[in-house]
């Protein structure tokens, strides 16, 4: 008989807030697929209870069994949507879609990243990159900063500006939004200011006329409804009429352009779902990764030292930031029908939760799974995912990446860490909410 209360651990955000607790989620790896109960807990709700997935080929099966483990029944968080009316909503988005509409909103997607326009952001990528390190050396004359809110907040903020076609100083208000997803899981994060209205655009201050305010109790709307956003709802619609009328060269104003198999375009309501979906699953998840790596080179010194010598090991050394870290630890599916996915017999109904975390280091994949290696040449992780719904920013996540770090590399010669690492309370997100860093030019 399993103790379910020793699996709490999985699913409890606060223990992610000390550390991601990888070592014990190993532990229960050789198992491959396990049912975990779900208790009401201080910082969770409760829940129907989920098969958790710990094997990189099951893992791989599930995600790409897509009609047999559905994204749209129930969305794909961990946390099943609070109300029919919640889960209506997650359900407009690609990512919580099943075919033929997610194969129709993927195609447009895809067709909008043509090779001219990725060339063109990773150009801007590249300046972005220089130009956020030349402020941290000459912001910081001490040699110290927080390596999160300093310098990497900023990169996928400005490279989504790009992708948008944003004016620039617009971009932090996706930093406010995206806070205030995340704030939903960790308090910190819960109130967010860094816009500023006086230098942002006229559609940005007719959008934050709508800023929804806490009720009586103080208590502000779910962001994961459409009722706990209208400002972004409000500032997606009137960007899209905007690049309606005045087409740019940026993908979102392609995106609106392209015409489907059925000679359609998308809708203003698509295009605001997308850009909410955009705003947090492009930004989040670099503001995490980005310092996820950072952390790992920091506490593999030689590998920094290596890679400041052999910068043709960028590409490699990011694909290992990425295993090793794996920004996002799990996503869900729901199955359609009863399933045997390894020995767990999955009933119809079932929640599936497959752990990244877990999956990065299968032994039966990767060669000295805990170790560090950015000389790893196969390095199969499923960071971005594995399937039809595979990451769509995948080559721009690993773009901002590579700059940023190949810009490091070369402008510091030593870094080292200058005080205690905050993580994020989430069961989702690996993230990391300051990391004090000390450097040498
Ligand atoms: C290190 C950074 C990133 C990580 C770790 C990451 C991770 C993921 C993962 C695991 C999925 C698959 C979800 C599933 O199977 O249900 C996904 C999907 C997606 N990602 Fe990313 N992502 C990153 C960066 C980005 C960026 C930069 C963008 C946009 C510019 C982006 C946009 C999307 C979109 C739109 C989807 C949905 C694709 C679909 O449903 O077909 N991501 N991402």
């Amino acid at each position: 008989m399993v103790d379910q209360s020793a699996l709490e651990f999985i699913y409890d955000p606060a223990v992610y807030e000390r550390a991601a607790p990888v070592d014990a989620l190993l532990a229960l790896q050789p198992q491959r697929v396990i049912w975990v109960d779900e208790h009401t807990l201080p910082s969770w709700p409760g829940g129907s209870g989920f098969w958790l997935v710990l094997d990189h080929a099951l893992c791989g099966e599930v995600l790409k069994a897509s009609k047999q483990f559905s994204s749209s029944l129930k969305g794909t968080q961990l946390r099943d949507p609070a109300s029919a009316e919640d889960l209506h909503y997650v359900q407009q988005m690609m990512l919580n879609m099943d075919p033929p509409d997610h194969t129709r909103l993927r195609r447009l997607m895809i067709s909008a990243f043509t090779g001219r326009a990725i060339k063109a952001l990773n150009q801007q990528i590249e300046a972005h990159a220089a130009e956020l390190v030349d402020n941290m050396i000459a912001g910081h004359r001490s040699g110290e900063c927080d390596f999160v809110s300093d310098l990497a907040a900023d990169m996928p903020l400005r490279c989504l500006a790009d992708i948008f076609g944003l004016p620039s100083q617009d971009r932090y208000l996706m930093y406010d939004w995206a806070n205030r997803v995340i704030g939903y899981q960790d308090p910190d994060y819960a109130s967010s200011s860094r816009h500023d209205l006086a230098s942002g655009s006229a559609i940005a201050r007719q959008a934050l006329a709508l800023q929804p305010q806490p009720d009586s109790n103080g208590q502000l709307p779910d962001p994961r409804s459409r009722a706990g956003m209208p400002d972004l709802y409000r500032y997606a619609h009137l960007l899209a009429e905007q690049k309606r009328h005045t087409p740019g060269d940026d993908v979102m104003s392609l995106l609106l352009a392209a015409i489907d198999d059925d000679g359609a375009q998308l809708t203003n309501e698509e295009f605001e779902n997308m850009f909410w979906l955009f705003s947090v699953a492009g930004n989040e998840t670099l503001r995490n990764g980005l310092p996820g790596g950072m952390l790992a080179l920091l506490q593999h010194p030689n590998s920094w030292q290596q890679l400041r010598a052999e910068p043709a090991l960028l590409p490699s050394a990011v694909n290992e930031m990425l295993r090793w870290w794996t920004p996002v630890m799990n996503f869900r599916r729901t199955a359609r029908d009863h399933y045997r996915l390894g020995d767990a017999e999955i009933r119809a109904g079932d929640k599936v939760v497959v752990s990244f975390l877990a999956a990065n280091r299968d032994p039966a994949v990767f060669a000295a799974a805990n170790q560090f290696d950015i000389t790893r040449s196969d390095n199969p992780h499923l960071s971005f995912g594995y399937g039809p719904h595979y990451c769509i920013g995948a080559q721009l996540a690993v773009a901002q990446m590579q700059a940023l770090f190949g810009e490091l590399t070369r402008r510091l010669s030593s870094v080292e860490l200058a005080g205690d690492v905050r993580y994020l309370r989430s069961n989702f997100q690996r993230g990391i909410k300051s990391l004090p860093i000390r450097w040498r030019c």
